[in-house]
Parts: structure tokens; sequence; C-alpha cells
């Protein structure tokens, strides 16, 4: 049986949640904007460390990192810092066409990041996770042909039609856009799955222009893919001659306690895809995908960002020199260990994942969506992901006593569902 660190007395509603400025700015953005993927009414005003503030004073312990985007929580000294130096005529231009002009920005970040990715690759630097996915298919394209690409189900790559056209995690997502040409292969999540060889019939059978896959499922319900599968894929994207593209967007940047999830599987990728955590998005690859001629790739806003460049520049040099890769490892086996504990009580049928990224999965999505509820009233941010499962990515900076905290509230709400 788990133990709960929280006093009973710490188990009340804190305030009324929403409170009243959230709920009317809630109010007004539906009024004015198209209503998308919020889960709860929460409306950010700050934060500091692992807690975000909402615009009516409520403090949430944060188990989300804004879907990974946030490694270093909020207010981090060193990234306010850097914020400041951009507030001065001596950094005026904060925002530039950054695929038509040059800037030291680009050379940092790019350093730093291609220091900790494959060796012999370069970067094409973009703003989203979406994009940098949609640029990694492109120089495949650009060096393979039009051909379908493989991907797996239940992935997500991002909603740009390009993207999505390899996205599979949920029908909402999909219905009526059209496709590229694309071959889907099960997921697999054990090594004795049937369908581990899948590709290989597929392979034979077709050519296609690449692979492309997560290691480890966020959107689609954190599913943590099998050593063999992945292992399996790099040999057949070798023996086929297929470049093998690994989405890093949400488990990449030290999130699962390695810099990407793909090297808890012992391989490497011909090219992959980064974003969130870095701040901007960015298409690593081998340099034999680059193109043999200039303006295949552009964007007007894309590299364009000097202060997120400087940013992801930073957040890269903290998780080095604080040692966060080793504190998601250890703060990961704790969280993982306590959740497990408690498989079987009030529906909740699985725990998985690696690091700081972990799924809880539930019988229902009723008791999931309850317990999601439930937690943001008690002052806990977490995420849903897939059908009926619960996305855990606290930021890297976290602490026993707050995983501690959030165990309990975890744990203590799904044992008092009333089914
Ligand atoms: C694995 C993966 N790829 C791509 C994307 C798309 O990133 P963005 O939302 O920045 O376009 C996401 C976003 O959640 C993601 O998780």
């Amino acid at each position: 049986m788990y133990k709960s660190y929280l006093a009973a007395s710490e188990f009340i509603d804190m305030t009324k949640i929403p409170g009243p400025k959230a709920a009317s700015i809630v109010k007004e953005f539906k009024k004015i904007a198209y209503d998308s993927t919020f889960t709860y009414p929460l409306v950010i005003k700050t934060g500091s460390g692992c807690v975000i503030e909402d615009v009516d004073g409520n403090k949430f312990l944060d188990f989300t990192s804004n879907i990974g985007s946030c490694p270093l929580g909020y207010s981090h000294p060193e990234i306010l810092g850097i914020i400041k130096d951009y507030c001065s005529t001596k950094n005026g231009v904060h925002k530039m066409a950054g695929q038509d002009f040059y800037c030291e920005e680009h050379i940092k970040i790019g350093k730093r990041l291609l220091s900790i990715s494959k060796k012999n690759s370069k970067v094409f630097f973009i703003n989203s996770g979406a994009e940098a996915v949609e640029n990694a298919i492109k120089l495949a394209y650009k060096k393979i042909g039009p051909l379908p690409g493989v991907s797996c189900m239940g992935d997500f790559h991002g909603r740009t039609l390009g993207a999505l056209s390899f996205t599979m995690s949920k029908k909402v997502q999909k219905t009526n856009f059209p496709e590229l040409p694309v071959k889907r292969i099960k997921f697999c999540t054990a090594d004795s799955d049937p369908q581990i060889n899948q590709l290989e019939s597929l392979l034979r059978e077709h050519k296609v222009a690449f692979i492309l896959t997560e290691t480890i499922q966020g959107e689609g319900g954190l599913n943590v893919a099998s050593k063999l599968f992945i292992q399996n894929i790099r040999k057949l994207a070798d023996k086929f001659k297929v470049p093998l593209i690994f989405d890093e967007v949400q488990s990449g940047m030290g999130r699962t306690g390695k810099w990407w999830a793909y090297e808890h599987y012992g391989v490497e990728p011909d090219i992959m895809s980064v974003a969130k955590a870095l701040q901007v998005g960015a298409t690593v690859y081998d340099k034999e995908y680059e193109p043999d001629e200039s303006g295949v790739l552009s964007s007007t806003w894309g590299g364009g960002d000097r202060i997120d460049m400087a940013v992801g520049t930073k957040i890269i040099e903290i998780i080095v020199n604080d040692g966060l890769l080793s504190n998601s490892q250890r703060i990961g086996n704790m969280l993982l260990k306590n959740f497990v504990d408690i498989i079987g009580i009030k529906g909740l049928i699985d725990v998985r994942g690696i690091g700081l990224m972990i799924g809880l999965e539930f019988d229902t999505k009723t008791v999931r969506d309850y317990v999601v509820n439930r937690l943001f009233k008690k002052g806990l941010l977490v995420l849903p992901a897939g059908i009926k499962s619960i996305r855990i990515m606290p930021p890297l900076i976290i602490n026993e006593e707050e995983a501690a905290k959030g165990i309990s509230l975890i744990c203590d709400t799904i044992n008092r569902y009333h089914k």
C-alpha cells in the first residue's frame, strides 16, 4: 500500500476553482476564439519553480510542464536574466526573418543542440513541432522521392496536413482532412507481439520514402515501444535503405532521463524532430540528407525568434550543469514505483513510462476524466492522453518533496473515487 504524504487537512478544496477572474476570461475567450484542446479552466498568470499561479491567485503544482515545453518550470533566474537582456535597444531586433538573415543565436543554439545529437548532423530551425516533423519528411521525400511514408497506429506528429497524415492518435484530429500516402503499422509495446515483424513484409512489397515514429507515444496514450520493435525498425530501415525519423518533440530534451528517448533503445535515427522544451522547432538530420540546392526549406519566422533561441540554448546548458538528466531518472523512478503500487485500485489498470514521462491508464474514460478534473480542483495539474490515460510530465527541476505531494494527491484521488 502506498504511503500518503499529505495530512488529511491538506486534502480539501483550496478555493472555488475556477475563481471569478478565470471564469470570466474563459467565457470571453469562448466568444472570440476557437475552443480547442483546453482540458480545464486554468487561466495562467505567473509561476515559480514547479508551481503555476492563476489569475485568481490559486496555486497549482504543475505535473504537465505545459506539455513538456517548460522543462525548467517557471521564473528560473537564469532564464529571466536572458529575457531581461533582450529588453534593451542593444537587442532591439528580438525577432527576425530567420531563414533570410543570420544572427549569432543560430550558432549558439545550433552548436548546443548538435553537441547532444547524433554525430555528423546538421539542423534546420523552424517554429513548431509539427513543422519540425513536416521538414523532416520533406528531407526524406527530397532524397528518396514522393513515395508513401510509414508511421505507427497511435502516433502523434502534429496537425499541419503533412504531419497530420502520419498522425493516428484520435479521430477528432483526422476526420475529413486529406492525407499524404501513408502505410501504417502497429506500434508494438511488447517484444512478444506477433506483429513485431509487420514492417518487413510491408517493405518487401512497397517502396517507401521514410519510416516515422515516436519511441514513447505521448498524445496517443503514453505507450512505450518495445525494445525489439524499435531495434527491428532500425535494422529494416538499413536493410531497405529507408530513412528513419524519430519524433522527439515530446520525449526529447532530457524528459526521459536521457537527451533523447531513442537512446533507451541503443539505436539512432537518420533524422529527428525536436521542439517544445527547445523553445523552437528543429529538424536535426544526418548530413547525407542535406538538400543539394538552397531554398528547398524555409519560413519567415523559422529560426527567427532570438529570445526563444537564447532561452533554448540556456535550457540545454542548465540541464547539463544542474544534472537534470539524473534528476529526471531519480524522481521518475520514485513516481513510477509509487504508482505501480496502486495498480488495481479503482480502475487503475496500468502504469508505464521512462523518467519524467509517465502514464497511468484507467479502465474507463469516466474514471480518467474524474481524476484529471478532481486533481485540478485540488491544485495538481495533469493531462489526459489517449482514450483513458493520464500523462504525468513535471518540470525536470522537480524535487522529492514536490513529487511526494503529487503522488499523495494522485493516489488519494484515485482511492476516493466511487464507482
Ligand atoms: C510527438 C509530437 N510531435 C509533434 C507535435 C506537434 O508539436 P506542435 O504542437 O509544436 O506543433 C507534438 C505535440 O504535442 C508531439 O507530441
